[in-house]
């Protein structure tokens, strides 16, 4: 399939079509395998990126630079401590002396508005590495993790336990009904998402037939689940509120009772990490057989290399 997403910033999945966003996993399939190869990539010689950092980040920020690195093109990490962003330097005119100099721009930290003003002022594709709204490259990887242990995304029973409002529960709605996945939120009724976030996506359903559950029943509707996904109690930037969630969520934990309460020997655990085991996830579970938070991980290297390719060359057929 071809496709041509050259110049287009990557700051939400609700951009992207579901080819597109096909697309994109396709060709990660295709990028992990050529490294699996041993076969060094040159699709990005020449190409510098700029990596903003926020918040901080183990995965994204490794995921990006070896991407950049593995293609040919050169990354720079640019903590906000040490530039002017934020201090002394609006977004906008950091972002038009970035695109004078990178070829694309990633940021990860609070506001969807920086990202969203980063890619309007630098005129080069800007990618979200997570902000307190959403976490797209997070559901690229997730999206490949399932591929290669289900075979395929379309009708996949996709349970996400915890808090319901967080950037990984909005991204992860966005992306199953777009993807053809049916979508359920078991979640306490204070951490349910907003209703104009399921109307939205609702509107994507239309085409794909599949359905979105929000619950606080946590037993009936884990049954027949494929996957069951967490995420932290607390976000970055929300730790003040770690008494109040534990005492929410602790039913929510994802244990060995829940897997066994999907009934399905074949149900896949999955965590974007870090996570927080004795709170959402036991250690148990985190390191049992159903487990693939670690191939999730993983594939954020593979799936964010898709997005640097498709976004700064030529498309590829
Ligand atoms: N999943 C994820 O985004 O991890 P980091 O915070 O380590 O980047
Ligand atoms: N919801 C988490 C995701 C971390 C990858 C956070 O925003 O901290």
């Amino acid at each position: 399939m071809s496709m041509d997403l050259k110049g287009k910033s990557f700051l939400t999945l609700k951009d992207f079509s579901r080819s597109e966003i096909q697309y994109l996993l396709d060709l990660a399939l295709r990028l992990k395998q050529k490294k699996n190869s041993g076969t060094r990539g040159k699709l990005l010689e020449g190409k510098n990126i700029a990596l903003i950092f926020e918040k901080p980040s183990t995965r994204t920020r490794c995921a990006f630079t070896v991407a950049a690195v593995d293609e040919g093109a050169h990354p720079e990490y640019l903590g906000v401590q040490d530039i002017q962003l934020g201090h002394k330097e609006s977004v906008e005119d950091t972002a038009r002396v970035l695109g004078r100099m990178f070829d694309g721009i990633l940021f990860r930290g609070f506001s969807q508005s920086t990202v969203e003003k980063l890619s309007k002022y630098s005129q080069v594709p800007v990618w979200n590495g997570l902000t307190d709204e959403y976490h797209p490259t997070q559901v690229l990887a997730d999206f490949l993790t399932i591929m290669e242990h289900k075979g395929g995304l379309q009708g996949q029973k996709f349970v996400y336990v915890g808090d319901g409002r967080n950037n990984m529960a909005r991204s992860l709605m966005i992306g199953s009904v777009k993807m053809g996945l049916d979508f359920t939120i078991v979640a306490p009724k204070e951490l349910w998402p907003l209703q104009e976030w399921i109307e939205e996506c609702q509107s994507y359903i239309q085409e794909q037939r599949n359905q979105i559950i929000i619950t606080d029943q946590i037993h009936t509707e884990v049954l027949e689940a494929d996957i069951i996904y967490t995420d932290v109690w607390c976000s970055m930037g929300e730790e003040d509120k770690a008494a109040e969630r534990i005492k929410l969520l602790q039913p929510y934990q994802v244990n060995k009772e829940m897997i066994e309460a999907t009934g399905n020997e074949e149900v896949i655990f999955m965590h974007c990490l870090p996570a927080v085991k004795g709170n959402e996830v036991t250690t148990e579970v985190f390191e049992g057989k159903h487990s693939v938070v670690f191939d999730q991980a993983e594939n954020r290297m593979h799936t964010i290399k898709a997005v640097l390719v498709a976004t700064l060359i030529e498309n590829l057929s």
